[in-house]
This record gives structure tokens, sequence and C-alpha cells, in this order.
């Protein structure tokens, strides 16, 4: 120990900026690898993933599951009634998944050889991040500083009108509300408020709800929130927003006037890139976003970025990937790059959307001809007996692997991890075919779809 400068004048082999998903895989692989490591976070480890995301909104979702199970009870013969939404118990259930997590993750980084900083780090220099009277010197830096609620020009959030960081935390339920975005947040927020009871309008500018998603998969949910008395105002300008201590004013386009409690804007998520001296160390930057090669290496040598801040799919298990890429990268093992279509995607809304790989439109721009099916979740005995409907859309390419799987119905978020193989492993449909899927699983609606294309449907119609 005699030789171990003081942590003051240390060198590490990795500084990392920021605690969320890309940052403390990255450091719990490093010190893994035996490399030294010093994680620098401001606020909580874990990030928007653990306190302000991913975590705590599937526990509302399933907070709202239950609240649907107990309305919807007497269908399956269990007479029950939802008598009121406790939204203090729904919170003290979601905070203790989240405290329970967040601990075991303290004590993993804790448990390796990471040094934790707590504090606001600063980029001073390609290879120096400054926290305090402390400057962490790197052989390499990662920064992963993730992303923020965005909002538009001239809306301010406070008071009616909020993000999902404040929605997160709701005293009390509104009977109204209205979601500004009908992407990944927008749906799965209309979703929750929705099975609590309120009247809940979704405002989009595009022509439609996750219009990230293959079109049909837009079209099944757009029926399914028709169904829950959800209304999408699809391919509607929002004009602007006022409120009062009654409610909140949302005006839109074409003159209508929606009358609200809340105003929830889930228009995207911006990079936290500003004036952390990330411009100044000779990082590119396209609007806000870091741009790196598909190695996340910046422009800087000795640079790297992950997560949120890095453009394309701003989602934690990409930046979670990304952070342990960057770890063997810098170890030398010379990882594979991350296929970012590869990646797979779910939305928590009820019903669940699952997807990987190209929608049929982008296959079709980028192979030409394709072919696909569909596989309707009427003919799977678990969907029916979950009473759900939607469907498994295959796009694959002629006589080749199958390029996009999207799904839609309850649960079917649960039926990623087979979908991801198939497309990443470029599996044909014959393959998977072959594979016996459990019965009675949604998971066989998988091996249908996959019977069907390689032209032996049995419960499908063809
Ligand atoms: P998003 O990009 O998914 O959706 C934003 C939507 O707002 C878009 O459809 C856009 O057209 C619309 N929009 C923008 N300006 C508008 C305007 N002025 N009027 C009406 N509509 C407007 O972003 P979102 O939903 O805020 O989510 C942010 C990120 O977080 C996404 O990248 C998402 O993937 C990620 N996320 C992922 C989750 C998951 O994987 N389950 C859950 C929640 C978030």
């Amino acid at each position: 120990m005699a030789d171990t400068p003081p942590d003051a004048e240390r060198t590490y082999d990795i500084v990392i900026l920021g605690g969320g998903s890309g940052g403390y895989s990255c450091a719990l692989r490093a010190a893994q690898l035996g490399l030294s490591v010093a994680l620098v976070e401001k606020d909580k480890l874990g990030g928007t993933c653990l306190h302000r995301g991913c975590i705590p909104t599937k526990a509302l979702l399933h907070a709202a599951e239950v609240a649907d199970s107990a309305r919807t009870g007497a269908k399956f013969g269990v007479n029950a009634t939802l008598d009121s939404i406790d939204l203090a118990t729904v919170h003290s259930y979601k905070d203790g998944v989240v405290g329970r997590l967040y601990k075991g993750l303290q004590g993993l980084v804790s448990s390796a050889t990471i040094e934790y900083v707590e504090g606001h780090g600063q980029l001073t220099s390609p290879s120096t991040v400054q926290v305090g009277d402390r400057t962490l010197t790197g052989k390499n830096v990662v920064l992963a500083t993730g992303s923020y609620a965005r909002t538009i020009p001239g809306l301010e959030i406070g008071g009616r009108i909020m993000t999902s960081d404040q929605a997160m935390t709701l005293a009390e339920l509104p009977e109204r509300v209205v979601v500004l975005g009908g992407g990944v947040i927008g749906v799965e927020f209309a979703s929750v408020f929705a099975s609590f009871g309120a009247q809940v309008t979704v405002v989009e500018a595009l022509p439609r709800l996750v219009a990230a998603e293959d079109e049909a998969v837009s079209k099944a949910l757009e029926r399914a929130f028709k169904k829950r008395k959800i209304t999408a105002k699809t391919g509607v300008k929002f004009t602007g927003a006022t409120q009062d201590e009654t409610s909140v004013q949302v005006t839109l386009e074409s003159g209508d006037t929606i009358e609200a409690d809340l105003l929830l804007v889930a228009v995207g998520r911006g990079p936290v890139t500003d004036g952390l001296g990330f411009k100044e160390a000779g990082v590119s930057l396209d609007r806000g976003f870091v741009t790196t090669d598909e190695r996340c290496r910046t422009a800087v040598e000795g640079l790297y970025a992950v997560g949120d801040i890095v453009p394309g799919l701003q989602l934690a298990h990409r930046g979670f990937a990304q952070g342990v890429f960057v770890a063997e990268q810098i170890a030398g093992l010379e990882p594979t790059p991350i296929d970012e279509a590869g990646i797979p995607r779910v939305t928590y809304c009820d019903p669940e959307i699952a997807s990987v790989g190209l929608t049929e439109a982008q296959a079709r721009d980028k192979h030409g001809e394709v072919s696909t099916y569909e596989y309707n979740l009427g003919g799977n005995g678990k969907s029916q007996i979950l009473g759900t409907a939607g469907f498994v859309k295959l796009v694959r390419l002629p006589d080749g692997p199958v390029v996009g799987v999207h799904m839609v119905g309850a649960r079917m978020g649960e039926q990623v991890g087979e979908a991801q193989l198939i497309y990443n492993w470029e599996a044909l449909p014959d393959e998977v075919a072959q594979l016996i899927h459990a019965h009675p699983t949604q998971n066989e609606a998988l091996g249908e779809a996959h019977l069907a294309l390689a032209g032996k449907p049995l419960h499908a119609h063809a």
C-alpha cells in the first residue's frame, strides 16, 4: 500500500462521469477486469432508470394492472370491486422496490474495487474530471451523464404542467389528464392514469401513437386504447397551455381546447451535456448529443460516451450494454460492436408492446422485397385465458432470416427474449419452427408465427 499515491494524485484506468445504467455497468465490468475505476455521481447511484424511470414507472404500471384485475374480476367469476386507489400506498410499494434495488446496487459497487466519488463532476480536460477540490485523472474517461425530460419552447414545467419526474410522485390522482406526446412515456403514463380511473387524452403531433414501432402495432394500440376509453388525438399540433388553481387548459391548432387537472409533457428526453466541459475538451456534439463511433469512442482519444447522451435508442439496457462494452474495449478484449436494431424494445402500457429488429417499412427501405406474417393471439390459448388481444408480426427476407419481430398484447413484453435471439442469430423461420414452445404459454404464439412462415401453420388461419 505504501506505493499507492494519495487519491488526490492518483491516475485511474477509467474515470466515469455518471452513475446510471451506463456508468455503473462500466464501473462494475472494469473492476471485474482488474482496472482501477473512479465513478462520479452527483445524485443517486442507479440514475434515471432506478430512481425516476424504468423501475418506479413499471411499479406504477403493475399497480395499474392490479387495479384493472380488480375492476374486471367479475368477468372471470371473481366478484371484486375496485373501491379506491390509495396513492400513498402505491408510492410506498413503488419506493420499497426502488429502495431495495438501490441498496443492492450500492452493495455491489462498494464491494467491487471501485472508488465511488459523490459530487458534481466537470470535465476539465480530456483526461481529468474535477469534483469539488479533487481532480480525478483517468487514462480513459467515460461520459455517462444521461438525459432529462424535455419540454417544448414556451411550455414551462410547474404546477399542473409536469413531466414524468413529477408525475411519478403525485400526491393526488387527477380525474382528467392530457398527455402531450404519444411516444413511450406518453402511452405508459396514459395507461397508468386510465387504469387508476382518470379520463385520459393523448395529443400526438405525428399521425400515430408509438410512431417508432411498426405501423400495425400503432393501429393495434390505438384500437386497444379506444376500448379502454383513452382518447388519442394524433396528427394534431399543440399550441399552448394555461393553468390556474382549478385546471389546465390545453389548446390545439384545430381550435379545440381540452380542460384537465394535469398536463403531462412527454415529448422526448434531451442529453445532459450542457456546461460540463465536453465541448471544450474537443468532444463533438450534435444537438447536444455526443457523437461516437460504433466503439463508443468520441472524437477525442481516450474519451468514450455511453447511454442516453449518445444518439440512438434511449434505453437503460442499451446504456448498460454500452458501459460493459467500453470496459471491455479499454481492457483490450475487442468486444463486438452493438447492433442497435438488435436491442429489444418493450413499452409497458396495456396492452404491452415488444419488438426487435426492423419494422416492415424499415425492412422494405433497407432490403427491398420482404414478406410478413401476422399471427393473431386469438389462436393462442394462454392469451385467450388472459382475455387479451394482439398479435405477433414477423418480417423476413425472401427465403432468408427474420429481420423484425413485433408483438402486442398483455404480457407480450416477456416474449422479447426469444424474439431477440431470433433476430440476433439471424434465424430462419424453419429453424425456429423446429423448436418446441411450452403449452399453454403466450410464447407459443412466437412458435406458431414461425411455423406459419415456414409453411406449416397449425393454430393459425393462413
Ligand atoms: P419519445 O421520443 O418516445 O416520444 C415523444 C413523442 O412526443 C413523439 O411521438 C413526438 O412526435 C411527440 N411530440 C414531440 N413534440 C410534440 C408536440 N409539440 N406536440 C405533440 N407531440 C409531440 O419520447 P418519450 O416518450 O418522452 O420518452 C423518452 C425516451 O425514454 C424514449 O427514447 C423512450 O424510448 C425512453 N423510455 C423508454 C421506456 C421503455 O423502454 N419502456 C419507458 C419510458 C421511456
